[in-house]
């Protein structure tokens, strides 16, 4: 008997609706059934891509048309709520893009209505369909006391120059804490557990409705651990992210998300050769047997309100 395949609604265009579509022609258990975009020209080209998909304009005609199992929600954060509602009234299956919302309240209600639907809910954190992830944790137990997290962001360029979006620049929901932080909140949350916001300066622009250029923050996690976090936008070193957890036996720092280096007492650490695996092919197994109602490794909505709540403090104790 031939396995099922799961039609696939794609609602957002942008750079993460193309690698979603790039995905999704290099996956045997799903098709793009249609594409959703406000803009046109872009639900087009982007149903053009995925192999002469249906498009739209308006999400709710898509999800009324046609037979859909999944959505796939690749818009700018403070449209993923009312949309995702509908989704969920409709009971299909939901892949978010991160962060789950625009603000913590948001992020509950959503939880909540996909509890209620009863449908498979999942977001999409990359480091956690990874294969560096598994890595650093099998060499937790090499790093002694955990003395402190360290998360350092900088940007040169914000917008990033691959990514320039109007929203992305503005105070309502862009900025690098909402954009970049929520994966190095998420990837402290599945190596550690909880964290919990102490202190957060954030340095905003003279012009009212520019997002933040840099946040100085003091979190811990749990067992009280210090994590600190580092993050600047428009100076002149070029973008660099450095994930660092100093223990007392080791250091284990991820640089520019893939590449891990590890040194032991006295040690400068040094580069750690991984496969790098298809992150995105990964994530999309994993909701297929979540489906098939089998056991599945998923970043769910609960995880993306406890990350929320963390976005949410560094925000608001500006
Ligand atoms: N997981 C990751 O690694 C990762 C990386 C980048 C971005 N993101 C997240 O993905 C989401 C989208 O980011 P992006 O970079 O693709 O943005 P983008 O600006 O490139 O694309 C967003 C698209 O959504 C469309 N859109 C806006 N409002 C809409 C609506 N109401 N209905 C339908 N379409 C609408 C826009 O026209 C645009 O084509 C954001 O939440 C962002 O934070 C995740």
């Amino acid at each position: 008997m031939s396995e099922k395949t799961y039609k696939v609604g794609i609602i957002g265009a942008g750079v993460m609706g193309d690698r979603m579509i790039q995905a999704i022609a290099n996956h045997s258990r799903y098709q793009v059934a249609a594409i959703s975009d406000i803009s046109e020209e872009r639900a087009k080209e982007a149903a053009k891509q995925a192999g002469d998909a249906a498009w739209y304009t308006d999400y709710q005609e898509m999800l009324d048309d046609m037979h859909i199992d999944h959505v796939y929600l690749a818009v700018p954060p403070k449209h993923h709520h009312p949309i995702a509602l509908e989704v969920l009234k409709r009971k299909k299956h939901l892949l978010c893009e991160k962060p789950l919302a625009n603000s913590l309240a948001e992020a509950q209600e959503m939880l909540e209505a996909a509890e209620a639907a009863g449908v498979v809910h999942a977001m999409h954190f990359p480091m956690y369909y990874q294969t560096v992830l598994p890595q650093m944790i099998a060499r937790l137990p090499e790093l002694g006391t955990i003395r402190r997290i360290d998360i350092l962001t900088h940007f040169h360029q914000w917008p990033r120059p691959w990514q320039q979006a109007a929203w992305l620049a503005g105070r309502e929901q862009g900025g690098f804490i909402r954009e970049v932080l929520p994966h190095f909140v998420h990837l402290t949350y599945a190596l550690f557990g909880d964290l919990q916001v102490i202190r957060s300066d954030v340095d905003y622009p003279a012009d009212p409705e520019a997002c933040e250029i840099g946040v100085a923050a003091y979190l811990q996690g749990p067992d009280g651990t210090p994590v600190t976090i580092n993050g600047l936008a428009g100076i002149a070193h070029q973008e660099h992210l450095d994930y660092r957890i100093y223990g007392t036996k080791g250091t284990l720092s991820l640089v520019n998300w893939t590449n891990l280096h590890f040194g032991k007492e006295g040690e400068v650490p040094q580069p750690v050769t991984i496969p790098l695996n298809e992150r995105l092919i990964q994530l999309l197994d994993e909701i297929v047997k979540k489906m098939n109602g089998e056991e599945a490794r998923l970043v769910t909505f609960d995880t993306g309100v406890k990350v929320q709540k963390v976005l949410e403090d560094l925000l608001g104790k500006a």
